[in-house]
């Protein structure tokens, strides 16, 4: 049976960061590790392309947006060609066989009546003329952009289906657990699903940036909904819809996805697959959340972390090491340079490294570099059926994607061999004049080094041919079967002097993320306190809890000329109610739907008899007084300091 391996096509509207390295670095492995194994495999990567991020994206940078996105598109490419990423094919969404088959597909489904046109009810800022999905909605009516209230408006749009499909799914999961991987996740699906399907719109007439609505359809005020066209690219890539040359490959062995489209991918992607009569992935694999020293990774922050900046520093195969080897798949992962330094220092260069330069020596001084696995049998029978037994284990891991696992358990062979070392002394059994053991203690070693280059030839493939080259071989599906399948042994060769594989890293390289401090320096602090007694220490000021909150109700208090009574949402289960002594300069009416700063943990009071759970920030002077508000709209309960 085939292999069918794909990351998810990427937006082009910014550069690769650490996130996409990695659903790259464990999606070729996997795929190289299929090719070792002689497996036909084809392994699938490229450029999301269309819709009004990307629009936009290219109108902010002032480029027509093919251009811009012709260039971004470029960079993601030479990345994974300078990172030697064995891709058989890179495709964006751009493409013109990409675009006939998404059109074939939105034909298919409709002459199947998966689709039907209707009106799309949308939230619309009239002042930035724009829709806005509801998950980009302030506080669900609010205009991200300006802050004023969205309306509700009607667009002509056509919808799939997907309440079809909800029943069909949800006994598609059952009957396939292994469909979502790690296994773990599948639980956020099923409650989706299970929590009610509603149609979705697959047409837009707001923006031109996507693809057209085939010719049949005769309506091309349409366009195609950029999750539609980006999907079915999994299939387009293989030929679908034109010459369907490599759809054999069809299902996908596996399917890379970051957590966040784990919704996209099990849920909307197979149903357009059911409806057009394809069969499903065999799995989705959802990976986990990459952080920079325990830290969400954003421009703002200026904490991004560029896969190029690493791998120029530290080379890139120790960087996929590092990443494949730190998390457990489907976890979240945090990159920091100390704990990837060590790694590469520990694993890298003294269990690995070093054992290569040890047999190098041993062999020079003891044998003139020949090394033969003749007596290795007769002294080491337990050492290789250790060896065997780890290389046995191995399999599993990478088939279910844990290659934290899977390097784990392939690190338990250079104990063997270090072990080994230690417990037969060549050096003393050469000068007890046992040559032939000392020599078999060498060959062993260079045996389970041949073995753990192979296995770790998808993770690293470079450095493990330099490993094959000293050691006489070529890493191959020959090699592979000779020496994993049928557990043959290295025959008489010279080993060759490698330079130094792994040289130890006694600095970081690369330049720290930059802290974002919180406060003063303490120091600096104490010496303005000899100055001004009135000041106070940064964590004096945290004791406050400042929160912003939205006024969903307000009313006037009866009997009062002061006091307004307010509902304020600050992000909690319910309201908080605020009494306010506002009324001489705010109507209760004006108050409903704004956003004002509230000081959220003082102990709640009674005014007038009525409970006051929080206090509004406000100036006054004597021109009146005036709320304290945010700048833009922030989500109610949005922490301010
Ligand atoms: N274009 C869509 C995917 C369409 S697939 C039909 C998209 N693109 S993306 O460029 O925003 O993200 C691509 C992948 O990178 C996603 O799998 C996402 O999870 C992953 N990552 C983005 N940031 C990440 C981290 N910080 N850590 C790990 N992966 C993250 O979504």
């Amino acid at each position: 049976m085939s292999k069918y391996i794909t990351t998810p096509i990427y937006y082009v509207n910014g550069e690769a960061h650490i996130g996409h390295a990695y659903t790259t670095f464990i999606a070729d492995s996997v795929a190289r590790y299929e090719r070792l194994k002689g497996e036909k495999t084809f392994f699938l990567t490229g450029t999301d392309e269309h819709g009004q991020k990307i629009e936009e994206s290219a109108q902010k940078n002032g480029k027509p947006t093919q251009e811009f996105a012709d260039e971004i598109s470029a960079s993601f490419k030479n990345l994974w060609d300078d990172f030697g990423i064995s891709y058989d094919k890179f495709i964006r969404t751009t493409d013109e066989e990409h675009k006939i088959g998404v059109q074939k597909a939105f034909e298919t489904m409709y002459a199947k009546g998966d689709i039907y046109k209707d009106f799309y009810e949308g939230h619309y800022c009239v002042s930035c003329e724009t829709f806005f999905p509801e998950t980009q909605l302030v506080d669900g009516e609010f205009c991200p952009d300006c802050g004023r209230t969205t309306n509700i408006v009607k667009e002509e749009s056509y919808f799939f289906r997907l309440s079809n499909y909800q029943d069909k799914l949800l006994a598609y999961y059952e009957e396939h657990p292994d469909f979502v991987l790690p296994r773990s996740r599948i639980n956020e699906v099923k409650n989706f699903v299970a929590g009610g399907l509603r149609d979705l719109s697959v047409t837009r007439t707001s923006f031109t940036w996507g693809v057209k609505m085939p010719k049949s359809m005769n309506d091309d005020k349409h366009v195609m909904y950029v999750w539609l066209d980006a999907l079915l690219n999994y299939i387009t890539a293989l030929g679908y819809g034109k010459d369907e040359k490599n759809m054999d490959f069809w299902p996908a062995s596996t399917q890379f996805v970051g957590k966040d489209i784990l919704r996209f991918h099990a849920i909307y992607w197979p149903a357009f697959l059911m409806s057009l009569d394809l069969p499903l992935p065999k799995h989705i694999g959802a990976h986990g959340w990459w952080t920079r020293d325990g830290e969400k990774m954003s421009k703002s922050k200026g904490n991004v972390v560029a896969p190029k900046e690493v791998a120029d520093l530290y080379g890139v195969e120790n960087l996929r090491y590092f990443m494949l080897r730190e998390v457990p798949f489907g976890q979240d992962g945090d990159f920091s340079q100390k704990a990837f330094i060590d790694r590469i220092n520990s694993e890298l260069s003294n269990d690995l490294g070093n054992l290569l330069n040890r047999i190098i020596g041993m062999s020079g001084k003891y044998s003139d570099f020949i090394i033969d696995s003749e007596d290795v049998q007769i002294y080491h029978s337990k050492e290789l059926s250790n060896m065997n037994g780890v290389l046995d284990s191995l399999d599993k891991f990478m088939e279910n994607m844990q290659t934290h696992r899977y390097l784990e358990e392939l690190w338990k062979l250079f104990s063997i061999a270090n072990k080994a070392i230690e417990e037969h002394a060549p050096w003393v059994k050469m000068k007890e004049g046992k040559t032939e053991e000392a020599l078999a203690t060498v060959a062993l070693v260079a045996n389970i080094l041949a073995r753990a280059s192979i296995m770790l030839h998808p993770i690293m493939p470079n450095t493990t041919n330099t490993i094959a080259d000293a050691l006489s071989f070529i890493i191959d599906n020959a090699s592979y079967k000779k020496f994993i399948v049928e557990k043959q042994l290295l025959s008489s060769f010279t080993i060759k002097k490698v330079p130094p594989l792994f040289p130890r890293i006694e600095e970081p390289l690369m330049q720290e993320a930059p802290k974002v401090e919180p406060c003063k320096p303490k120091e600096e602090l104490k010496e303005i306190d000899k100055e001004d007694d009135n000041l106070i220490e940064i964590g004096q000021f945290f004791e406050t809890s400042l929160k912003v909150g939205t006024v969903m109700e307000a009313e006037e208090v009866p009997k009062s000329k002061k006091l307004l009574k307010l509902q304020v949402d600050l992000g909690e289960e319910k309201p908080r109610q605020v009494i306010a002594g506002i009324k001489e300069f705010y109507s209760a009416e004006e108050l409903v739907n704004t956003q004002i700063c509230v000081v959220a943990n003082l102990k709640p009071a009674k005014l007038m008899g009525m409970m006051s759970e929080g206090m509004l920030l406000a100036a006054k002077d004597e021109d009146g007084l005036c709320l304290v508000r945010p700048e833009k709209p922030k989500k109610s309960g949005t922490p301010i300091g």
